[in-house]
């Protein structure tokens, strides 16, 4: 299959790593940034892209690194977006020239209402185009040196997609699965995979928990991110699962035959990731500060004197809030319910962050076109949200 990966970073560097190892793919490499596809030619030159895991070593060479879209994406039967999610408009709107009909072109991960953005940037080419989300990125990988060795230090045992036209659905699920070599599961339509994201929650709300009574004292050691999940905090993520519990049942109601069957309540979703790995399932707290696979993980924080100071910027703030939890907020918005947790979570990191997106209650303060809220892309009814879903299954 002719794939083209966009992005610079570790998920790229993964993608390209294994998907150019199996000799049925031809690969090649979009960044945006000149300065990384040197660095990455560099790397090949020397003798390709070692990707190291506990199953052992793989090197490839991706066919072509170039920051020239036009050189990396025509004849792409697959484009896949391993970038942050502010950078999807971007790197869209570049590439889009460049696209051929009836290519599927797909974001891993997608993170809120990648369809909306796709549909934006890609204009009239939108819909000659399949278009797929991945809940989340397979691996947890970081690079080791650039261009050169990246290590993935977990695979998840299944990622969930959604697939617009929804006829492809079963194609694109198959395509996906054997070539990133995992199980793929169907979110049945991107609503529910935007209102289905826990990261937009559990990232978010730790950070409000854990920092938002902080007194400005550096810490003498990072604090613990999972296992720092006191009662209060606990309450605050139970309040962010239920606000969206009532969204869900909401639209259920409203639209029959809307299946968000996928956005489960965040303890349950817990149970059902995290099944062996929980040893206390009595309750959310306990669930969250038993399960070993969060064992020993930071919050993101920086060095300053005297030790070290919560890192605001870092993407539990600055990629959740604005490409998560502002979207789901967006959607309770159109639906006219109120969410007090939300907002307050949102209220705090847009402070943090130096952005307004609530102002007064509503999601219309100046950064909201900074965020991937339906309004932003000029939804004001929660019915012609719908509609748009229902118009191209
Ligand atoms: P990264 O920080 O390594 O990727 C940054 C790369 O994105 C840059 O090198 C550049 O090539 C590209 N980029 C950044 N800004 C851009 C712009 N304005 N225009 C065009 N390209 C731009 O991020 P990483 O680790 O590759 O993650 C990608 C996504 O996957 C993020 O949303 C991350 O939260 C998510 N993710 C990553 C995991 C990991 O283990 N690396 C695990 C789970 C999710």
């Amino acid at each position: 299959m002719r794939i083209t990966i966009c992005g610079g970073g570790n998920a790229a560097h993964t993608l390209a790593g294994l998907l150019a190892a199996d000799p049925a793919n031809q690969v090649r490499v979009y960044t945006a940034f000149e300065e990384e596809a040197i660095r990455w030619q560099r790397g090949m030159a020397e003798g390709g892209i070692v990707v190291t895991s506990r199953h052992g070593q793989i090197i490839s060479r991706p066919e072509l690194i170039s920051s020239d879209p036009g050189q990396a994406i025509p004849q792409a039967e697959l484009v896949l977006l391993a970038t942050p999610a502010f950078a999807h408009q971007p790197v869209l709107e570049k590439i889009a020239p460049h696209l051929g009909k009836g290519s599927l072109i797909g974001a891993m991960p997608a993170r809120s209402c990648f369809d909306l953005c796709a549909r934006q940037a890609l204009g009239e080419k939108f819909s000659q185009m399949t278009i797929f989300g991945m809940q989340t990125l397979p691996w947890a990988c970081r690079i080791v040196q650039y261009g050169r060795e990246v290590t993935v230090l977990g695979t998840k045992a299944s990622v969930a997609l959604s697939v617009l036209p929804a006829r492809r659905q079963a194609e694109v699920v198959e395509t996906i699965a054997r070539l990133i070599g995992a199980p793929v599961s169907l979110t049945p339509n991107f609503l529910s995979l935007t209102l289905a994201g826990t990261g937009q929650l559990i990232h978010p709300g730790v950070m409000y928990g854990l920092f938002h009574t902080w007194d400005g004292r550096p810490f003498k050691s990072p604090p613990l991110f999972y296992q720092g999940i006191d009662n209060a905090t606990a309450k605050i993520l139970q309040g962010l699962s239920d606000e969206v519990q009532r969204i869900r049942t909401h639209l259920e109601e409203r639209f029959p035959g809307l299946d968000l069957s996928d956005v489960q309540p965040l303890i349950r979703w817990l149970w059902l990731s995290y099944r062996d790995d929980i040893a206390d399932c009595s309750s959310l707290q306990s669930s969250f500060v038993s399960n070993r696979s969060y064992a020993g993980l930071y919050a993101p924080v920086q060095p300053v004197d005297g030790g070290f100071a919560p890192d605001f910027n870092a993407r539990y703030l600055s990629e959740d809030v604005p490409f998560g939890l502002a979207a789901t907020r967006g959607v309770a918005e159109l639906c006219g319910l109120e969410t007090p947790v939300i907002d307050q979570v949102i209220l705090w990191a847009q402070e943090k962050l130096g952005k307004e997106y609530l102002r007064r209650g509503r999601l219309d303060g100046r950064d909201v076109l900074e965020t991937r809220a339906p309004q932003r892309y000029g939804f004001t009814t929660i019915q012609s949200l719908i509609d748009l879903y229902q118009s191209v299954s």
